[in-house]
C-alpha cells in the first residue's frame, strides 16, 4: 500500500494545537493558548478589503505581491527603522509570516543540511526546517539572572560543515525576550564568520514596551546588516494589525534570495490574496492610532499577569520586553503538557505547554495575555489556586 513519505512522517505535530483541540471541544474555557489578540481586525482595514473587492482586486497579482504594497512596506522601513529597501528586488509579499518562514527556509536548505534554531521558540520554524529534509539543532536561551541571553559557546559548538542557517526570533514567542544591540551584533558576526544565512523572525517588532515610548519598534537586524549580507527577515500583518485570519506577511532578503523566493511562491501559493494585500496597504498607512491603543492595553495586561504570577508559589518569570506572552517557569515541573491538560480539565484555563516550544521549554507554560481583563483576572486566580493545591507533574 502506498505510504505517506517518511520525511513527512517525521515532521512533529504541534503540541499547542494538541492542547487547543482538547480545549475547543469544551465550553467556558478561558483561552490563552493561541498567539493572537482577542481584538477583531480594525474596521478601517475591513472596509479597505471590501472596497478592494469592489475595485476589482479579485485577480492574480505578481508572485512578489502588489508593487504598491511593497512600496508601502519600504516606506515604513525608511520611517521607522531608517533602513532603505528596494521594493522591486528586496521585498517579497507572502501569504503570512509562516509562509515567509517556509519559503525562506526552503530557499537556503538542501536535504541533509543543518540549521541552528534559538529556542524556546514557536515550533513552526523548526518544523519548516524538518519539512525541507534538513536537521534542526536547537540551542536554548539561558536564563541569566532575570533576563534570557544567547549561549554563543553552544552555538559555536553546534556548527558543522553542513550548517547553513541560524534562525532566531526577536521579540521571542514564547519568551518575550528582545535581542539587545550587542546580541544582534553577536548573531550577525557569528553568521558572517561561519558563512551562514541569518534568518530573523521579527513578526512581533511593533509589540515592544521598552523602546522609550509605545509604538517605537524593536530595531531591526536590517539596521546592522548590509543589503549584501546573507540575511532574511520574516514579517507579518497578523500581530500588529490583528489580522491573523487574513494571511498576509512578507520576507525581506538579499536580492538573489528574494528573486528565488518569488519564483518559489508561484508553485506554493502564487501570491497572497489580492484584496487582502490591498487592505494591508491601508493597515500600514493608517494603523498607528489603533496600534497605540492596543499597546497600552497589552502593557497593562502584561503587568497585571506578571504581578499575579510573581505572587504564586514556585514561579520564576522574567519581565518580557516584547510580544504578548509570559513564559513562567514552574519549579519541579517535568510534564508541562500533563500540567496544562489538568489545568484545562479542572479549572477551564487553557495555556500552551512549554514542551511545545522545543529545547529549554519543558518546565514552563505560555500565557498569551492579549485577552480582556475579564478573562485574564479569573485565569490568574484559577492558576494560583491550582498551583496552591499542586500535585506532582
Ligand atoms: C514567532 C512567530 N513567527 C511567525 C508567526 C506567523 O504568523 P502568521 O503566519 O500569522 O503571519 C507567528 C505566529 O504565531 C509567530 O509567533
Amino acid at each position: 500500500m502506498p505510504q505517506v513519505a517518511s520525511s513527512v512522517e517525521q515532521v512533529p505535530h504541534s503540541r499547542i494545537r494538541e492542547l487547543a483541540e482538547i480545549a475547543m471541544s469544551m465550553q467556558g474555557v478561558l483561552r490563552l493558548y493561541f498567539g493572537e489578540s482577542n481584538l477583531p481586525t480594525p474596521e478601517f482595514i475591513k472596509r479597505a478589503a471590501t472596497e478592494a473587492l469592489a475595485d476589482g482586486y479579485t485577480f492574480y497579482t505578481e508572485n512578489a505581491g502588489l508593487p504598491s504594497l511593497r512600496r508601502a512596506i519600504a516606506k515604513k522601513y525608511a520611517e521607522l527603522q531608517g533602513v532603505e529597501l528596494d521594493p522591486g528586488t528586496e521585498i517579497v509579499i507572502t501569504a503570512s509570516g509562516v509562509q515567509a518562514l517556509n519559503v525562506g527556509i526552503r530557499a537556503v536548505l538542501d536535504p541533509g543540511d543543518e540549521a541552528l534554531v534559538l529556542t524556546p521558540a514557536w515550533p513552526n520554524g523548526s518544523s519548516n526546517v524538518a519539512m525541507a529534509n534538513a536537521v534542526v539543532h536547537q540551542i536554548p536561551h539561558p536564563l541569566r539572572g532575570d533576563r534570557y541571553g544567547i549561549d554563543f559557546d553552544a552555538l559555536e559548538a553546534a556548527v558543522t560543515p553542513r550548517t547553513r542557517l541560524l534562525l532566531y526570533t526577536s521579540p521571542s514567542n514564547p519568551l518575550g525576550w528582545v535581542a539587545t544591540d550587542d546580541e544582534q551584533q553577536g548573531l550577525l558576526d557569528f553568521a558572517r564568520r561561519h558563512g551562514l544565512w541569518l534568518l530573523a523572525d521579527e513578526v512581533y517588532d511593533r509589540l515592544y514596551y521598552a523602546g522609550g515610548s509605545l509604538g517605537v519598534p524593536v530595531p531591526s537586524i536590517l539596521r546592522k546588516a548590509t543589503r549584501d549580507d546573507a540575511v532574511m527577515v520574516v514579517q507579518s500583518f497578523s500581530k500588529t494589525y490583528c489580522m491573523t485570519g487574513w494571511r498576509v506577511g512578507w520576507l525581506v532578503a538579499r536580492r538573489d534570495l528574494a528573486h528565488k523566493a518569488t519564483q518559489l511562491n508561484e508553485f506554493i501559493i502564487s501570491h497572497a490574496p489580492s484584496f487582502a494585500q490591498k487592505a494591508a496597504e491601508t493597515a500600514l498607512a493608517h494603523g498607528e492610532g489603533e496600534l497605540a491603543g492596543m499597546l497600552e492595553r497589552l502593557q497593562q495586561n502584561r503587568d497585571l499577569c506578571l504581578d499575579a504570577l510573581r505572587g504564586m508559589p514556585g514561579i520564576t518569570v522574567p519581565k518580557p520586553d516584547g510580544a504578548f506572552y509570559l513564559f513562567p517557569k514552574i519549579e519541579g515541573l517535568t510534564d508541562s503538557f500533563g500540567f496544562c491538560r489538568k489545568l484545562l480539565e479542572e479549572c477551564k484555563v487553557g495555556l500552551a505547554p512549554g514542551v511545545a516550544f522545543g529545547a529549554g521549554g519543558e518546565g514552563s507554560v505560555r500565557i498569551c495575555y492579549a485577552a480582556e481583563r475579564e478573562i485574564l483576572e479569573p485565569a490568574m486566580e484559577r492558576l494560583a489556586r491550582f498551583l496552591n493545591q499542586r500535585r506532582a507533574f
